[in-house]
C-alpha cells in the first residue's frame, strides 16, 4: 500500500481540502472497470457521477479525441472552427430542438440557462427589469458557482458563501401546487429541476409530476429548464429522464456524459426565440465550443445511440432492484431509482455510516459513493455486462450482510 499512502498523503499535503475520497487510487478504466496503483481491478459502480456513460476509454472516443487533437483543439469563438456548425446541427437533430449553447462544466450549463431565462423574461415576458423571479426545487445540486450555492437548501454547499444571489425562490420538489402558486407570478421566468434529484440521494418524483409540471409552465408562460446533467444521455433507461412522461423542457441542459467522461462538455438546448434572446458577447466561455469537445461529444452521442445505451440502461436496472430485494436488514430503508440510475437509503439511526459501509464494498473490489452520509448512490457505467452488474449485486448483497 506505500504508492496508495504516498498520492493520498500528498493531496493531503498540498491540495485543498474541498473532497473526502475514499482512499482509494485510480490509474487505469476501461469499460466498467477500474485499476488501482496497486494493480487491483474495481467495477466502477459510480460512473464519476453517472459521467462515464459510454464506459471508460470508450475507444471510439480516445479515437475521435487523439484524431481531432492533431489537427485543432482551439481556436476560442473569435474565429469559426469547421467542427462547431456540424455538431450542432448533429446535436439539435439529436434532441429535437432549434438551437443549442456549448459550454464546459455542468454548472457553467446551468449558469447560461438562468442567464437565457432572465433574458428572455424581460424581453419576451416583459417582466420589469431586475425583478425577474426563477423558482428551484429543495434539495436541487447543479453545481457550485455563487449562483448555483445561492438556490442550495443544503448547508453544507451554501453556508458561509454569501451573500447570496437574489431572484431565487425555493419550493419543495414534487409539489406541483407550491409551483403553481410561485409559477402565477408574473415575474416569474422559469423553473429549473432535475426530473430525478441525484445528489440528493436519487430521489424520483411521482408519476406525472414533470407532465404536471410542463403543464404548469405552460399555462403560466415560465420556461421549464430540466437539468438532465446526471439523468440524461441514457441513464434512467431513456435518453432523457424527461422522455418517461414524454415531455419536452423548453430548456434542456446536459453535461456529464455528454463527452463520455473525458473532460467537460456541456450544453443548452432550446428553441429560436428563447436562444436568440442572446446577442454577439453577452455570454460565452473561451473553451465553449471547442473543435475537439465538439468531435468527442458526437462520438460520445453516437455511442449512446449504436450501443442502445438507454435500453440496457432499463432492462439491468430492472435487474439490478430486483437482485437488491434480498437486502432484508431492517435497517434498509428504501431502494429506488430508475434505470441504472438508483440508490439504497439506510437508517439515519443505523449504528455505521454509509461511508463505512462503501470502504467495504471497495475492499471488495466494487466503487460506490456514499450522499448524505445514510445514502448510497450505485450508477455503473450503461456498457456494464450483465454478468458483472450481477457479480456487483453480489458484492453490494456479502458486504450488507457483514454489516448487522
Ligand atoms: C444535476 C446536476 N447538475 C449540475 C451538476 C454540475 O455539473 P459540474 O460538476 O460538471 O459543474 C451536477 C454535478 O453533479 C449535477 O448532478
Amino acid at each position: 500500500m506505500k504508492k496508495t499512502n504516498e498520492f493520498i498523503e500528498l493531496e493531503n499535503q498540498v491540495g485543498a481540502h474541498n473532497y473526502h475520497p475514499l482512499p482509494v487510487v485510480l490509474s487505469r478504466g476501461e469499460g466498467a472497470y477500474l485499476w488501482d496503483v496497486e494493480g487491483k481491478r474495481y467495477l466502477d459502480f459510480l460512473s464519476a457521477y453517472s459521467a462515464v456513460n459510454q464506459g471508460h476509454c470508450h475507444p471510439k472516443i480516445i479515437k475521435a479525441l487523439t484524431e481531432q487533437a492533431q489537427h485543432l483543439t482551439l481556436t476560442s469563438r473569435a474565429f469559426y472552427n469547421d467542427q462547431l456548425g456540424p455538431y450542432e446541427k448533429f446535436v439539435t437533430d439529436y434532441f429535437g430542438y432549434d438551437r443549442m449553447l456549448p459550454m464546459n462544466t455542468g454548472v457553467e450549463a446551468g449558469e447560461t440557462a438562468l442567464k437565457l431565462c432572465r433574458k428572455w423574461g424581460y424581453q419576451k415576458k416583459g417582466i420589469p427589469e431586475n425583478k425577474a423571479k426563477i423558482i428551484f426545487a429543495q434539495g436541487n445540486f447543479w453545481g457550485r458557482t455563487i449562483a448555483a450555492v445561492s438556490s442550495s437548501t443544503d448547508p453544507v454547499t451554501y453556508k458561509e458563501f454569501g451573500p447570496y444571489t437574489p431572484g431565487f425562490e425555493i419550493i419543495p420538489y414534487n409539489d406541483l401546487k407550491a409551483l403553481e402558486k410561485e409559477a402565477q407570478d408574473p415575474h416569474t421566468a422559469g423553473f429549473m429541476v432535475e426530473p430525478i434529484q441525484g445528489e440528493a440521494g436519487v430521489i424520483v418524483p411521482n408519476e406525472g409530476y414533470l407532465k404536471g409540471v410542463r403543464e404548469l409552465c405552460n399555462k403560466y408562460k415560465v420556461i421549464f429548464m430540466a437539468d438532465e446533467i446526471q439523468t440524461g444521455l441514457g441513464r434512467t433507461g431513456r435518453l432523457l429522464a424527461c422522455d418517461h412522461e414524454k415531455i419536452k423542457p423548453d430548456l434542456l441542459i446536459l453535461g456529464k456524459a455528454l463527452s463520455g467522461g473525458v473532460f467537460p462538455v456541456s450544453a443548452v438546448l432550446g428553441s429560436h426565440e428563447i436562444l436568440l434572446c442572446l446577442k454577439p458577447g453577452e455570454h460565452g466561455s473561451t473553451f465553449g465550443g471547442n473543435p475537439l469537445a465538439c468531435a468527442v461529444a458526437r462520438a460520445a452521442l453516437e455511442i449512446i445511440r449504436d450501443e442502445k445505451l438507454p435500453q440496457k440502461a432499463e432492462e439491468l436496472g430492472a435487474v439490478f432492484r430486483e437482485q437488491l430485494k434480498q437486502l432484508n436488514m431492517p435497517w434498509v430503508k428504501q431502494i429506488r431509482g430508475k434505470g441504472l440510475l438508483n440508490a439504497i437509503e439506510i437508517d439515519s439511526n443505523y449504528q455505521s455510516t454509509a461511508r463505512s459501509i462503501c470502504l467495504k464494498m471497495a475492499e471488495k473490489g466494487l466503487l460506490a459513493k456514499p450522499t448524505h452520509g445514510h445514502i448510497i448512490r450505485f450508477a455503473p457505467p450503461l456498457v456494464i455486462s450483465k454478468e458483472d452488474l450481477l457479480n456487483g449485486c453480489q458484492i453490494i448483497i456479502e458486504t450488507f450482510q457483514e454489516f448487522v
